[in-house]
């Protein structure tokens, strides 16, 4: 039996904004190393403190922490222009930044041809379309699997050069046949050659950066006795294997994901946190089946501020869904649960929960293999609401009678325990079940 620590798991149990971001941010002080495993810039991690507002989408959010090593694994898409731009927003002096940013020699680039594709891609789909945040994650993943993408360590590589300009004219044909030339397409707000520039640019700016093998150098900290936290981006439901097919992203977003993504073997997982939102929300496509059309969605709309944090997109909104949590709970072996947002429902007078799945007769109290509840209508439980403010730290049991009881509904439905309730976007906004915290069982 191998010596050493194991490394703890942070994902989103639903179809991504949980609010994880704030969630690493809390528990960045009692880990050395917070490591990013999948996904790329299509992820956006909020986190406010001092007043001031951050959203990361490729570097860990134990950045903030002096002296936390941030890691972005194997299995994490680069995209070097918004990478770099994110490295400028941070503001952090650039020894600083060298003592705690690794990149994964391992990790795949995102070509601007990828982005190219991405939206030729989209929009070829028309009405079937996915809903993609237009990042080039699709693409630099398929590359990836195909094996003719490009990573981080080939940029030091001879004949990188050739390799990037054989991909892009690659991508170009494929574009073309579709009917689409490059220059009459933008991404952020460039055109095609500019934002090449900008991508050598900041292909430049990464490589000053550490680069390591994640896997020995996470696997290594843990055998020296280090704590280390797995972030995931997305969440459960958009895995590329059991979320809604095709309305996922292109990674797997899920526990094994950190495996995969980091190189840990899975003996190496220990804690698994498992992040969700008092409510629902989606952006892009897909299935939803607690989603509410009405003034209520709205409501959790403006209350929650539910617009994409990386496209400013309005998210959908909708009412908790158990049926489909109960599903990520297994997938991901959940031992203990996070709920955030619960402010949101502060002013509702009644809380709907959905608690089953109907169709033709039928009960259904798991989200159903392939994660798509078509044509299933849900069956709610009615709630009365807590009507009143929430404190912003202290203990769970201090929480109004409603939200416990609310909170006793998840539990027992999901057979494990909700040890923290975040109750607003700063850091300090968060309360512990009582004899737990961070620290106790960390
Ligand atoms: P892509 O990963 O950008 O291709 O997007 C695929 C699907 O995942 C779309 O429905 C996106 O809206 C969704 N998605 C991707 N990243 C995130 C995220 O970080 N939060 C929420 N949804 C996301």
């Amino acid at each position: 039996m191998r010596e050493g620590k194991k490394a703890d798991v942070l994902l989103g149990l639903q179809w991504g904004d949980e609010g994880k971001g704030k969630i690493v941010d809390v528990f960045t002080p009692h880990y050395k190393m917070v490591a990013r495993f999948q996904g790329g810039p299509n992820a956006g991690h909020t986190l406010e403190f001092e007043e001031k507002k951050y959203i990361l989408h490729s570097i860990p959010s134990g950045i903030f922490h002096r002296g936390c090593l941030n890691v972005v694994g194997s299995g994490v898409v680069i995209d070097p222009v918004i990478f770099s731009r994110e490295i400028d927003q941070l503001g952090l002096p650039v020894d600083e930044l060298q003592q705690s940013l690794f990149i994964c020699r391992k990790a795949h680039l995102i070509l601007p041809s990828h982005r190219m594709l991405d939206l030729v891609l989209e929009w070829q789909k028309g009405n079937a379309k996915i809903g993609s945040t237009l990042k080039g994650i699709g693409p630099a993943y398929t590359d990836k699997i195909a094996r003719t993408g490009l990573r981080l360590a080939d940029a030091a590589t001879e004949g990188f050069n050739e390799k990037y300009q054989r991909l892009k004219q690659e991508h170009l044909r494929l574009a073309k046949s579709l009917g689409f030339e490059t220059a009459e397409l933008q991404i952020e707000g460039m055109g095609f050659d500019a934002y090449e520039q900008a991508w050598f640019g900041g292909l430049q700016r990464i490589r000053t950066l550490p680069q390591v093998n994640s896997e020995v150098f996470v696997n290594e900290a843990l055998d020296k006795g280090a704590r280390v936290l797995a972030e995931g981006a997305q969440g459960t439901l958009l895995d590329i294997d059991f979320g809604s097919y095709p309305y996922v992203t292109s990674s797997n977003t899920i526990t094994a994901g950190a495996c995969v993504g980091l190189g840990l073997a899975p003996s190496r997982i220990g804690e698994v946190f498992g992040v969700f939102k008092a409510y629902c929300t989606r952006v892009g496509s897909g299935p939803f089946p607690t989603e509410l059309f009405d003034e209520q969605g709205e409501r959790l709309r403006e209350e929650g501020k539910e617009y994409g944090s990386t496209t400013g997109r309005p998210r959908r909104c909708g009412w908790l869904d158990l049926p489909s949590l109960r599903y990520a709970v297994m997938i991901n072996g959940v031992s203990r649960l996070i709920m955030t947002k619960a402010d949101v429902l502060n002013q509702m007078e009644s809380i709907k929960v959905c608690v089953a799945y109907e169709s033709g007769g039928e009960r259904i109290e798991m989200l159903p293999s392939g994660a798509d509840p078509s044509g299933m209508s849900p069956v709610y439980r009615e709630m009365k609401g807590w009507m009143s403010e929430l404190k912003d730290a202290g203990i769970v049991e201090d929480l109004p009678v409603e939200l416990q009881d609310y909170l006793e509904l998840i539990e027992d439905f999901l057979g494990v325990r909700i040890d923290i309730i975040s109750t607003g976007p700063d850091r300090n906004q968060i309360l512990f079940r009582k004899g737990t915290g961070v620290v106790n069982r960390v």
